[in-house]
């Protein structure tokens, strides 16, 4: 597992996960990022998946992106932490990593799922994805490198002091 600071839509890797809303059609922040870049042949394949639930994950083509794949998985929206939120982002997490065993990708990207507009608190988010991962990657042979793409400093520092205790 690593941790990079940058933009996910330009990962070459073999897939990245959208943290997308349950409609799939696009949004703002790292979904309309990765809309953008795709190109509009991703959200003609969106529409034939008839939507997303939260904590679930569904694939797409990359069409435009570097990466081949995307994998798009729906987070919780913050609520206090009393509704369910924690076990929500641990099954979008267990999803795309099994989503990325079934289809024996080597190498998968995280944006900071849930931590943006849906205000999940970015340090108990992180620790969760580390730990959900880490045993992922032990119960299964792949994905060989998983990559958690911070967009913001605070993330990244966040993720640098939590990783080491995994590796
Ligand atoms: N690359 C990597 N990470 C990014 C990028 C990018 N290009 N753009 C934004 N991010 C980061 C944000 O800084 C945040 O850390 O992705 C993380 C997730 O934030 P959001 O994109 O706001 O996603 P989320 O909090 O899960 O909210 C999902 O937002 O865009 C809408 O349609 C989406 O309704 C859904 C909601």
């Amino acid at each position: 597992m690593e941790i990079i600071l940058g933009d996910i839509t330009k990962l070459k890797v073999d897939a990245i996960v959208n943290a997308a809303n349950t409609s799939l059609l696009g949004g703002s922040g790292v979904d309309g990022a990765i809309h953008r870049a795709a190109g509009s042949e991703l959200v003609d394949e969106c529409r034939s998946l008839a939507g997303c639930k939260v904590g679930d994950a569904k694939l797409t083509k990359g069409y435009r992106l570097p990466a081949r794949f995307i994998i798009h998985t729906v987070g919780p929206v913050w609520r206090g932490g009393s509704h369910g939120e924690q076990e929500l982002l641990a099954q979008c997490y267990r999803k795309c990593m099994q989503i990325a065993a079934d289809k024996e990708f080597d190498t998968l990207a995280f944006p900071c799922i849930s931590t943006g507009i849906y205000r999940y608190p970015k340090d108990i988010a992180a620790k969760l994805a580390v730990k959900i991962c880490s045993e992922q990657l032990q119960k299964n042979g792949r994905p060989q490198r998983v990559i958690f793409c911070c967009y913001d400093q605070e993330n990244y520092e966040i993720y640098e002091k939590i990783l080491p205790e995994y590796t």
